[in-house]
């Protein structure tokens, strides 16, 4: 048995919470291998909506085993405020639940110290969650962070010392804060971590290998929002990026099996940072509508643009994406024209390649497809669907030169068309 992996090809919110639900029953375990609560997962079935932040996106399959590995980073906080509304839903929660000890706390601290970093950045801001995202993973490769498996002894010892810390760099900005009250959810927060089971995710997958086990590695964010590979320095601090999941979870790349790239049928980005096919007329508006964009963490408006062939493709590479999955294609059922970004004019030279500089001038080159002006919501056969959304997903598919395997017509599970059964 090998790993598949499941991530965002865009800048997050493709619908990764949506499929890896839909993927769940096929799966014995799903890993969360990187990022934080910045994440927000939407889930639909039932006619109820769910937003998962920390936990992987399984847990409300019965049998599956969920495990929150070393590269994710926890706020206590929020994680106990997610476990509490997901005890009434899901039974077993603390049986189904692991943590990887090698995971970093965010401390009530790091969320300050995000807030005041963004506000002293002013108008060059990242746009940040204010999760504390950033400085968790700055102390964790500066080599200052606590991890969960650090909470059993002298923890208050250990977080007065990384405070301390804190206080000093908090000292250079002018930015008031007071954290008393979080910091008394923090302690409750960490009491509730310790009646989970704690482990060593590099072993604990490895044994489920051996035990044939499927295993799920679900990804948050998006590839443009990788920490080396995204649009720097408008990224998150994490590799999203599959290799993530090895590091993220502790898995040797020879057991990586299927990656599974996720995207809509258009671009969406909530914060700051370059867009290249953003669309800022009523076109832009027409897309935010009818796709709800809104962040599922921060509530702010997504930025909307047409899909980008050009960003799309060197995700795919970069990941080594084998199947693709399409999103929110009936999103675009409202529009008579539909338009794919297919090549960048950069100072008048036509160039196929994401470029280092963010700030290049850059003019779009698209392709414009007839819009399907029809209901796909309730399609469930792929043969069923528009012959212009046919030969839309034809082209994407020839293109990048991956089959789109899965097609998302809707927020619900149901709305899902598996195209091919061999896709686990
Ligand atoms: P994630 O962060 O990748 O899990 O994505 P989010 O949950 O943040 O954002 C995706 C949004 O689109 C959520 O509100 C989903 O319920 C919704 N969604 C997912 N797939 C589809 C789809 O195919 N069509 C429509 N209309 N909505 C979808
Ligand atoms: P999911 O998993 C969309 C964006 C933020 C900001 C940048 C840095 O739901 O797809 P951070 O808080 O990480 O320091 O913010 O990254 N961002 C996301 N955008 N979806 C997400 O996660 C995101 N997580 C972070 O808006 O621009
Ligand atoms: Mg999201």
């Amino acid at each position: 048995m090998k790993v598949d992996v499941l991530l965002g090809l865009q800048w997050g919110d493709e619908g990764k919470g949506k499929i890896v639900d839909v993927l769940s029953p096929k799966y014995d375990v799903i890993a969360r291998f990187q990022g934080g609560p910045n994440a927000g997962h939407s889930l639909e079935f039932n006619n109820k909506k769910y937003v998962l932040h920390s936990i992987p996106s399984g847990i409300f399959h019965k049998n599956s085993i969920n495990v929150i590995g070393n590269g994710v980073v926890i706020d206590p906080v929020i994680f106990k405020k997610e476990i509490d509304g997901l005890e009434k839903e899901c039974v077993d929660i603390k049986k189904k639940l692991l943590i990887s000890k090698k995971a970093h706390l965010i401390l009530p601290s790091h969320r300050v110290l995000d807030a005041a970093s963004e506000a002293a950045k002013g108008k060059t801001k990242i746009g940040s969650t204010l999760k504390g995202i950033g400085p968790t993973y700055m102390d964790k490769t500066g080599r200052n962070g606590i991890r969960v498996g650090d909470i059993e002894y002298n923890l208050k010892d250990k977080y007065q010392k990384l405070y301390n810390k804190h206080r000093q760099i908090l000292e250079q900005y002018d930015f008031q804060y007071d954290i008393s009250e979080y910091e008394k959810l923090w302690f409750e927060g960490i009491e509730l971590i310790k009646e989970f089971e704690l482990i060593d995710s590099e072993y604990t997958i490895d044994q489920y290998l051996e035990e044939n086990k499927k295993i799920l590695a679900e990804g948050a964010q998006g590839t443009l929002l990788d920490i080396d590979f995204g649009t720097y320095p408008y990224v998150t601090s994490s590799n999203t990026v599959s290799a993530g999941a090895c590091t993220g979870l502790g898995v040797s790349p020879k057991n990586i099996g299927e990656v599974y790239g996720i995207f809509k049928a258009y671009c969406t980005r909530v914060g700051s940072g370059p867009f290249f096919t953003e669309i800022f007329d009523e076109t832009g508006k027409k897309l935010q509508k009818y796709g709800h964009e809104y962040g599922a963490t921060t509530g702010r408006e997504r930025r909307c643009g047409w899909l980008d062939l050009i960003a799309l493709k060197y995700s795919v590479k970069i990941n080594g994406v084998t199947q693709l999955i399409i999103t929110k294609a009936d999103v675009l059922s409202y529009f008579d024209k539909i338009k794919i970004g297919i090549a960048y004019k950069i100072n008048d030279k036509i160039s196929t390649k994401v470029p280092f500089d963010n700030q290049a001038n850059i003019e779009v080159v698209y392709k414009e497809f007839k819009g399907w002006k029809t209901d796909v919501t309730k399609v469930r056969k792929y043969n069923d669907l528009p012959n212009e959304l046919i030969s839309f997903i034809k082209y994407i598919e020839n293109e990048v030169g991956v089959p789109i395997k899965i097609i998302s017509l809707g927020p619900d599970r149901a709305e899902t068309i598996i195209r091919s059964s061999t896709y686990l």
